[in-house]
């Protein structure tokens, strides 16, 4: 069986999928060719719905509060800057959603946002994934003394999948983290 910061490993990989994607869009954006709306529109779906809603869900609600209560503090440390980053990948996307619209219609200068935005996005998070992966997540392995805390946060980031996402929403993310992917091989 998994560990619970394997669980957020795995989909770290799902995300990296999506975020090499997220930047050729950004760099193609910037280099004035055109980029198939629907793409960015399933960029926007999985970032907000998997990275976000699914992901960052488990580590917000479950994780980082139980980190929190097993005595790592909130502000002035990692946990704060993983927070503030999450807020900043929140803000590319609403940036890259609401310059779609203008988009589709032809608008370049939408366009230059939507490539800002992508490009910082993909780099940010590829730079947090990094953080989580090498620091955060090795301080809560060693936190998780008990065989009842990996118990407790798998059943906590369960209840995010069930209550938070719904039923098949996780695998529909994940196939469509390829299909996306997918578009970087053609
Ligand atoms: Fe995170
Ligand atoms: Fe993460």
């Amino acid at each position: 069986m998994s560990t619970p910061t394997e669980v957020l490993k795995s989909e770290h990989r799902a995300i990296e999928k999506v975020i090499a994607t997220m930047g050729w869009v950004g760099r193609a954006l910037s280099e004035r060719k055109r980029v198939d709306p629907y793409l960015i529109e399933e960029i926007a779906d999985f970032m907000g719905n998997f990275a976000d809603k699914c992901h960052h869900g488990k580590e917000e609600r479950v994780l980082f509060k139980w980190m929190e209560q097993k005595g790592v503090p909130k502000e002035g440390g990692p946990i704060g800057v993983m927070l503030y980053e999450h807020e900043l990948g929140r803000s590319y996307r609403k940036a890259i959603v609401e310059a779609l619209p203008s988009y589709r219609e032809g608008s370049l200068e939408a366009a230059e946002v939507i490539a800002e935005n992508a490009q910082a996005y993909a780099n940010m998070l590829s730079q947090h994934i990094m953080k989580e992966d090498n620091i955060l997540f090795k301080i809560a392995d060693e936190l998780m003394t008990e065989k009842d805390d990996e118990i407790f946060l798998m059943e906590n980031f369960e209840k995010v999948e069930k209550e938070i996402m719904g039923k098949g929403e996780h695998e529909r993310l994940l196939k469509l983290a390829d299909k996306i992917a997918s578009v970087l091989k053609e």
